[in-house]
């Protein structure tokens, strides 16, 4: 990535991580460091750390770490060249000129962009024309008006091979860049063919205004009944909502249902803070998303089982990000779209009144398992209800559900709240037993997909690891370590090349600092690294303890290319016989 290291020195410098993350997150002194409770994942214990000598943060929670650009890309949902803009604009400093140039993959990002753009405006233009008019007619047949046409920008994919390929080729558009664009796709003979065809198109926008995607429906029953635009180098399902670049502004409160032809007529019926996920997996990112722009969540999905699968998908990914949740059903099946069509706005806007939240809901579906007429089935109820409430960390919740479980049962609130209690005590022995392990499992999971060779070479990796982390806390050492420890002697890929990195770097005399990196690694690179740094954290490092590591780095090197001792130097043989001695020891 090419912007300018004192473009870079400058942001940081306007950019202090503390400043930063702070409206993000509330800290708290801790001696040198700060802590606070992640923003990236739920927690009640602050495990979030910021290390503002070294301009870094990392979370014992989840993992999550790296340098301050990597904070904005990760908390904004940007990519690298977003959080950076992001961070110039923050403190007024400003952008390079023609860093895109310069980039081939944001030039390409941009073009997919572009295409995506002209894109949408021939689909739409398409709906006016003799070809479109099958589909206008569909739109309408749905109840939507011109102007909701028009705001949401939909249009029309003609039944051809080639209708948008001629008319984007024609503005110069490439057909790789249309087929990174996922509009258009190569076939088996090499041929290059329009994806969508005969579909009403859905142009999905991002906050920023930029055409993302679309979706795109038939007309009739066939199927596929969707093709959506996959990922690309300008699109990700779990980092975007449908139609939240209108409802972002539209308060505190959101609706979230599960297709793009019901946000559609909720926000032709007055209902703009509607938004739909992209695919019904709800990912935890995509629900963070939504934390980020509401306070309460109504989720508004079909009474089918598929929908109530998905409503409870959605509630455990959407409970982690601390919203308050409410469930809308809508009775008899149907979905907001045809609700509304049938029973106008005003019907719709008593239901949302009247969502229970979703431990209400759960508390009567449960119900609805159970014959309440019966004692056994009272008793069974009575204890996976208590199951349920002691998932609640409020005490005036479980008060207040306790309360709605005694009058359904007609046994008294104390009895029920203590029946919760010793769940929840039972739940949070286990708890503290079980997350351990795991959270050790995750990371090293993390771990070995970022450095997959650390598991096969432990203590060359270890030694690595902690020359890295000092050399980019101390880049001083640098040139001591450059000088017997060549690149190739590295055993792990992953560090060999950040090693090569900040060799490079020194030698042309550019800073050593964590968020330089930040252009050349992805997320889980970055937390990888700043585990490195965090490692060495407060150790007094003295010159000993760095030729130590680059002793051991060099004699695991040594052990695994002994094959060929006739074409090793003295040193070589030096280093073999020292790790052999150490290893019979
Ligand atoms: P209508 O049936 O026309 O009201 O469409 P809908 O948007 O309400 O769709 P539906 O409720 O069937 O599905 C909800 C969402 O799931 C859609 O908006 C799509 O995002 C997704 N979806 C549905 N069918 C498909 C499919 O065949 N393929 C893919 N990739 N996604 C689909
Ligand atoms: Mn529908």
């Amino acid at each position: 990535m090419a912007l300018p290291d004192s473009f870079i020195q400058e942001l940081l410098s306007k950019n202090d991580i503390e400043s930063v993350a702070s409206s993000y997150v509330a800290f708290k002194r801790r001696g040198r460091n700060l802590v606070g409770l992640c923003p990236f994942h739920g927690e009640k214990t602050a495990s979030f750390n910021l290390y503002p000598e070294t301009n870094s943060f990392y979370c014992f929670g989840c993992g999550a770490g790296g340098d301050v650009i990597t904070f904005i890309k990760r908390i904004e949902n940007l990519d690298y060249i977003d959080a950076v803009k992001f961070l110039a604009d923050r403190s007024g400093v400003k952008m390079p000129e023609q860093t895109h140039e310069n980039d081939q993959i944001s030039r390409l990002r941009l073009r997919i962009l572009e295409a995506n753009r002209e894109a949408a405006r021939i689909f739409h233009a398409a709906l006016y024309r003799p070809e479109g008019k099958v589909a206008l007619d569909y739109y309408h047949s749905r109840g939507y008006t011109d102007a909701t046409i028009k705001h949401f920008g939909l249009g029309f994919a003609p039944a051809e091979w080639d209708y948008l390929l001629k008319a984007l080729r024609q503005k110069g558009f490439k057909d790789d860049e249309l087929i990174a664009a996922f509009l258009a796709a190569r076939g088996r003979n090499g041929g290059t063919y329009d994806v969508f065809r005969n579909r009403v198109m859905i142009p999905i926008i991002d906050i920023r205004g930029n055409v993302v995607g679309f979706g795109g429906r038939v007309l009739d029953d066939s199927k596929p009944k969707y093709i959506n635009t996959e990922s690309t180098l300008a699109f990700s399902k779990s980092r975007n909502l449908f139609a939240l670049n209108f409802a972002k502004n539209a308060g505190r409160e959101l609706n979230l249902c599960e297709g793009y032809m019901d946000v559609i007529a909720m926000h032709q019926a007055g209902f703009t803070n509607t938004v739909a996920a992209l695919g019904t997996s709800f990912p935890e990112e995509q629900m963070q998303l939504i934390a980020r722009y509401a306070d309460r969540i109504n989720l508004i999905f079909d009474a089918d089982g598929a929908g109530q699968k998905a409503t409870r998908r959605a509630i455990d990914n959407l409970r982690k990000t601390g919203l308050d949740v409410r469930v809308v059903t809508i009775p008899n099946g149907k979905d907001p779209d045809e609700f509304i069509k049938n029973n106008g706005a005003a019907a719709f806007k008593l239901l949302l009144d009247r969502a229970a939240n979703a431990v209400e809901h759960r508390l009567l579906e449960l119900g609805k398992n159970h014959n309440l007429q019966t004692s056994e089935g009272k008793l069974a109820y009575y204890h996976e209800a208590a199951k349920l409430l002691a998932v609640l960390d409020s005490p005036v919740e479980r008060d207040l559900y306790a309360g709605r479980l005694s009058e359904i049962l007609s046994v008294s609130k104390e009895a029920i709240l203590q029946e919760i209690d010793s769940v929840r005590q039972k739940k949070q022995r286990q708890e503290i037993k079980q997350q351990l392990p795991n959270l050790i499992r995750q990371e090293k999971r993390e771990m070995q997909s970022v450095n997959p060779d650390a598991v096969k070479f432990e203590r060359a990796a270890a030694a690595e690891e902690s020359l890295l982390g000092t050399l980019i806390l101390h880049p001083d050492y640098i040139r001591q370590v450059r000088a017997t420890l060549p690149a190739e002697q590295m055993m792990t890929e992953f560090n060999r090349g950040l090693y090569q990195r900040l060799l490079d770097r020194d030698r042309q005399g550019l800073l050593v600092e964590l968020a330089f990196l930040a252009a050349d690694y992805d997320e889980a690179g970055m937390a990888y690294i700043a585990r490195m740094v965090r490692d060495v954290g407060d150790r007094i490092v003295n010159p000993e303890e760095v030729a130590r590591c680059a002793a051991v780095i060099r004699e695991e090197y040594a052990l695994r290319h002994m094959n060929d001792p006739s074409s090793a130097s003295d040193e070589d043989i030096q280093a073999m016989m020292e790790a052999l001695r150490k290893r019979k020891q």
